[in-house]
């Protein structure tokens, strides 16, 4: 059975303005003659941010939400959540539909970047702070010792929060939102604001959770070298639809084993027309693209299917063209590759 099922979910928001109504920008994704009309026409328009999502969200699975911003990713996270409800479509919790159901009691929520909430006292402590919303919630006070220790705060738990640095305060926000110790655990691009080590120390708890306590997590996010690093699975959504799901290995090797040698070298005559040239010697791979680095050097690029054999290839032409070679690279393709091949098209690919 599945942590976390969605069938054909869309979700429309409705906005409404008055003629004549002053207007924000920011409010208005869509853009300047979105805004525009609804100042002349008061009109109602609709946004349709998910359009038709089926999902499914096996236990245990850490599952990664990919996409741009405004895709769809934190309205999905929040109707999973039972925030916010569906306009059509249902969605599931271990085999049973939300509608009627304590989503509450299997799902946490952990939003991002709410940096010192309107809940943290500044001159409470850490731990103050959390003890106080751990009864609210009826969570023990073990439980905020241990959310202290994984956001890598029992250091500081003592200290005022208003001495804290911005970093800390954030940790902080997600140490209380996993104070509820719940089965399914959504986050939303929630290390805003963390340095590096701690972000990683946390990612690396998380996979943790997943695999040794069961607990399937949700995780929308833009960084997709700890997409490619963590998650078993990943959904990239685009315009409110899913376009791709898969393990990171798996949509890699959807997009074709295309690898990129890049050679950087040093020609000692003219260039003019060494890429065609190379074309015409290196027939069969993908694409030969030629640049200038610097005032010495220049770049050739090829992308193929098979590195070794185009390097075999590659490096006697460039010899013959009288073209010293300084050094020689090879790219597998990335999850970031695939990314923004979904999205933008084909023509990212050998970018
Ligand atoms: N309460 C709302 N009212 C109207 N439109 C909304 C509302 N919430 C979200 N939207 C719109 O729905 C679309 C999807 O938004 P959503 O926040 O789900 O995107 P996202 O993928 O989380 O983006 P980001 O990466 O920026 O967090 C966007 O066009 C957004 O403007
Ligand atoms: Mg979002």
């Amino acid at each position: 059975m599945a942590a976390v099922e969605l069938d054909n979910v869309t979700k429309v928001f409705v906005a409404r303005a008055r003629k004549g109504m002053r207007f924000d920008m920011a409010d208005y994704p869509s853009g300047f003659v979105t805004a525009l009309l609804y100042r002349l026409y008061g009109r109602t328009l609709q946004h349709a941010a998910l359009k038709g999502v089926s999902l499914r969200v096996e236990r245990g699975e850490f599952f990664g939400l990919l996409g741009p911003n405004g895709s769809g990713k934190t309205t999905l996270l929040r109707i999973v959540a039972g925030l916010t409800p569906p306009t059509s479509g249902s969605v599931r919790i271990f085999g049973r539909d939300v509608r009627g159901l304590r989503v509450h009691e299997y799902v946490t929520y952990v939003p991002g970047a709410l940096a010192g909430g309107a809940w943290v006292s500044m001159a409470l402590s850490a731990y103050e702070n959390l003890v106080a919303r751990a009864r609210l919630l009826g969570v023990p006070e073990r439980r905020v010792r241990e959310v202290l220790d994984l956001m890598g705060l029992s250091e500081h738990a003592h200290k005022p929060v208003g001495t804290f640095s911005s970093g800390m305060v954030a940790r902080l926000e997600v140490a209380a939102a996993l104070l509820k110790d719940a089965p399914i655990v959504l986050l939303d691009e929630p290390t805003a604001g963390f340095s590096p080590e701690v972000e990683l120390a946390f990612h690396e708890h998380l996979r943790e959770v997943a695999r040794a306590e069961g607990k399937t997590l949700i995780y929308a996010t833009h960084h997709l070298h700890f997409a490619e690093r963590f998650f078993d699975r990943v959904a990239v959504m685009k315009e409110g639809r899913v376009v791709a799901v898969g393990s990171p290995s798996e949509l890699k090797a959807k997009l074709g084993p295309s690898s990129t040698v890049s050679a950087k070298v040093l020609p000692r005559g003219p260039v003019e027309g060494l890429a065609e040239r190379l074309r015409a010697e290196l027939e069969g791979v993908e694409g030969v693209a030629v640049r200038q680095l610097d005032e010495h050097f220049w770049e050739v690029r090829v992308v193929c299917r098979d590195a070794e054999e185009a390097i075999t290839r590659l490096v006697p032409a460039l010899v013959r063209a009288n073209v010293l070679v300084r050094r020689i690279d090879v790219r597998e393709p990335t999850l970031e590759d695939l990314y923004l091949s979904l999205i933008y098209g084909e023509a990212h690919e050998a970018a």
